[in-house]
């Protein structure tokens, strides 16, 4: 099997492009929010002006109700020319199955391995030694926003970080104030879980259950301690009753709620509303404790098609999207970090400086999408959904929790 998959992969490896092409790319995301469609314009825009046409092929809805339609059409035979993913493991049965395009030779020639930083990025992107997509921006997880609005209301100074934001939330709800905005999906609950553990267990305890998957650590006293703090915020959260990620960080920008635990794509909600950073709204990365940040993000895959124009055209969008102009004008959009350190971002916001400047002290880790294997990630999910939308006691949830890392792969 791996003979054959080495061999096929090798057969769907593509001639580099050596002359401008013209074809429709149909290209499929879940970037349907205000911010993400703006950022996506940029690509697109970059796209059709090198003759070919980007057909736009947004799905409503977060990643976990894209990617299985993503996935399933791949695997049906009715392939996009193009999908966005997330860094990870979230495409290995596809490039398992031969049906994703090895951009290997293109990565060679122009030089990705010495472009691609944190390099991290580009190790996602290969596997068998053979380099299956595009890494296109850095988003991490760890983050809180804060709406200067709201605190003025209720006669608070901004908190520096999740202590004080905690410590202010009796304040807020005597103001009327919500004040911690959530979604009602797993993937939020779960990413607040995660800013939440590196706050208040640390790195070190992070890495031992998130990257080793040591249960023993997951069951000890740094988790017991996240877990209780999960079942505090989950009460300062519990009149939030709105679903999507970007209808929680509104919250914040109308100054109906103190704040968001979300990842740095909120940025791009702030930007679209006229909000400036610093001014009308403040980020904390590591939720102010612990600033350092996971190297989620978003990369491209190109499924193997038939028809030559359309394989040229793909290699030609591969090349676009990590190029240095258009790495400026969809991550100052998108609100994320670009996977290159040779361009100017002298223009981007103080946000995205303070996230700059960690990715630059190289305090970074990997996100869960690069550790856990899409079961895991999904088992947790499923678990937070309910942890968050109940009254299960943290002591049950760590239960559940260390069975599921026992389990992990
Ligand atoms: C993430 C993706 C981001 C962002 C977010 C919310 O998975 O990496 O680009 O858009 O979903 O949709």
């Amino acid at each position: 099997m791996q003979k054959h998959v080495k061999a096929l992969g090798l057969s769907m490896a593509l001639a580099v492009p050596q002359m401008a092409t013209s074809a429709d790319l149909e290209v499929t995301h879940w970037w349907t929010s205000g911010g993400e469609a703006a950022a996506v314009k940029e690509f697109a825009k970059a796209f059709n002006a090198t003759g070919n046409n980007w057909v736009d092929g947004a799905i409503a809805g977060s990643g976990g109700t894209a990617r299985p339609i993503i996935i399933s059409r791949i695997l049906g035979g009715d392939p996009m020319a193009a999908t966005q993913l997330n860094h990870g493991r979230q495409a290995e049965e596809l490039i398992e199955a031969g049906l994703m395009t090895d951009l290997t030779e293109l990565a060679e020639k122009e030089g990705w391995k010495d472009i691609v930083n944190p390099s991290s990025l580009l190790d996602s992107c290969t596997f068998e030694g053979r380099i299956y997509c595009v890494p296109v921006n850095i988003h991490s997880g760890q983050w809180i926003w804060l709406s200067h609005g709201a605190f003025e209301t209720a006669g608070l100074d901004v908190p520096a970080d999740w202590n004080e934001f905690v410590a202010a939330a009796p304040k807020l709800e005597e103001a009327g104030i919500l004040p911690l905005a959530m979604g009602q999906q797993g993937w939020q609950q779960n990413l607040a879980f995660g800013a939440i553990t590196i706050g208040v267990a640390g790195i070190d305890a992070w890495r031992k259950v998130s990257v080793e998957r040591d249960a023993s650590a997951a069951a000890g006293p740094e988790y017991k301690a996240v877990f209780e703090a999960v079942a505090a915020a989950r009460e300062l959260a519990r009149e939030s009753n709105v679903q999507d990620w970007n209808q929680a960080t509104n919250l914040v920008i109308t100054n109906k709620a103190g704040g968001q635990i979300m990842g740095d794509w909120a940025q791009g909600e702030f930007q679209v509303a006229g909000q400036v950073a610093g001014k009308d709204y403040t980020c904390l990365p590591g939720l102010g404790i612990n600033e350092i940040l996971d190297t989620g993000g978003d990369a491209f895959y190109f499924p193997v098609v038939k028809d030559e124009e359309t394989k040229k055209a793909q290699l030609e969008l591969a090349s676009l999207l990590i190029s240095p102009e258009v790495q400026v004008a969809f991550n100052l959009k998108k609100g994320s970090l670009p996977v290159r350190g040779d361009i100017d971002l002298s223009s981007a916001n103080d946000c995205m400086q303070k996230g700059l400047k960690i990715l630059a002290d190289g305090n970074v880790l990997p996100s869960g999408d690069q550790n856990l294997s899409p079961d895991t990630q999904t088992q947790i999910e499923d678990l937070m959904a309910e942890f968050w939308s109940s009254t299960m006691s943290a002591a049950d949830a760590q239960e559940a929790y260390v069975a599921i890392i026992a389990d992990s792969e």
